[in-house]
């Protein structure tokens, strides 16, 4: 792999990578850029899909296995469905960067901070990844042991044509569910022994607070940007670009935390 030197080209050497080790590594080199004060680098082409590993192999919703947190392998399946959410999440972090600084730079906005926040957010993507990668070794599992789904990176393309869309499908609508999962996740794995499980999943509940946030800072933005008004163009954009539903309970708490309130989200008028 060639020695990327500017923001854009580290980003998309990160897509372009299909091996989970040197995918996480590329997401540190980009990051590590970031911290330099690197330059953002001249546009590249975000690749229509990133570069994946040959497994897991994905299959529909319903074919992934189910997760009784009883067992060991209940316990495994799930870090292995968190795994592949957290894999998922190093591509949508970077593809944020790669395929949208150049509209945000359109609309008037700082497009090297646009990227930067999502290099950031990609590291700790990248960090989370091998957090559970390395409980999933504990429990004899490796990230592609088990089939896996691919409804995160289909919610990507439906919102590839726009910024605002994939910051409201990405951040604001997958990301923040992870806030409302996460605690009950954290509890169970608690209550059936396994601690060592639910520690990674603390530090990523704290984190993804963060990415939340960013997603919430750069959607008011570019609202502001295009004269829009946040809440009704979010609800706009989740009937338009999200199949699926926003399901309660939500989290409150960490929603708030994140900059989003409840009128912003809760379903109100459907
Ligand atoms: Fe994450
Ligand atoms: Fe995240």
């Amino acid at each position: 792999m060639s020695e990327a030197k500017t923001l854009l080209a580290a980003a998309a050497a990160v897509l372009e990578t299909a091996d989970p080790a040197d995918k996480t590594a590329a997401a540190e080199k980009a990051d590590a850029l970031r911290l330099a004060s690197a330059p953002l680098g001249a546009p590249v082409k975000a690749p229509d899909r990133p570069a994946r590993p040959e497994k897991p192999d994905l299959v529909p919703p319903g074919a992934v296995p189910r997760r009784r947190l009883g067992s060991p392998e209940g316990r495994a399946a799930l870090l292995h469905a968190i795994a592949h959410i957290e894999f998922n999440a190093i591509d949508l972090a970077f593809d944020m960067a790669l395929r949208f600084t150049a509209a945000i730079e359109a609309a008037g906005l700082n497009g090297k901070a646009f990227a930067q926040d999502w290099i950031r957010v990609g590291g700790e993507e990248a960090r989370h990844f091998r957090m559970i990668e390395v409980r999933l070794g504990d429990l004899n599992c490796r990230y592609g042991d088990y089939p896996a789904h691919d409804g995160l990176w289909e919610a990507a393309e439906t919102t590839a044509h726009d910024a605002l869309a994939r910051l409201a499908v990405a951040p604001l609508i997958l990301e923040a569910r992870g806030l409302d999962v996460t605690p009950d996740m954290i509890e169970r794995l608690k209550a059936a022994g396994d601690s060592a499980s639910a520690a990674p999943l603390e530090v990523i509940y704290r984190e993804e607070v963060g990415h939340v946030a960013c997603g919430k800072r750069w959607f008011d933005a570019l609202c502001a940007a295009r004269s829009l008004d946040p809440a009704p163009a979010f609800r706009r954009l989740r009937d338009e670009c999200f199949r699926g539903q926003l399901k309660p309970p939500f989290n409150h708490e960490a929603r708030a935390k994140a900059g989003l309130s409840q009128g912003f989200y809760e379903p109100i008028g459907n």
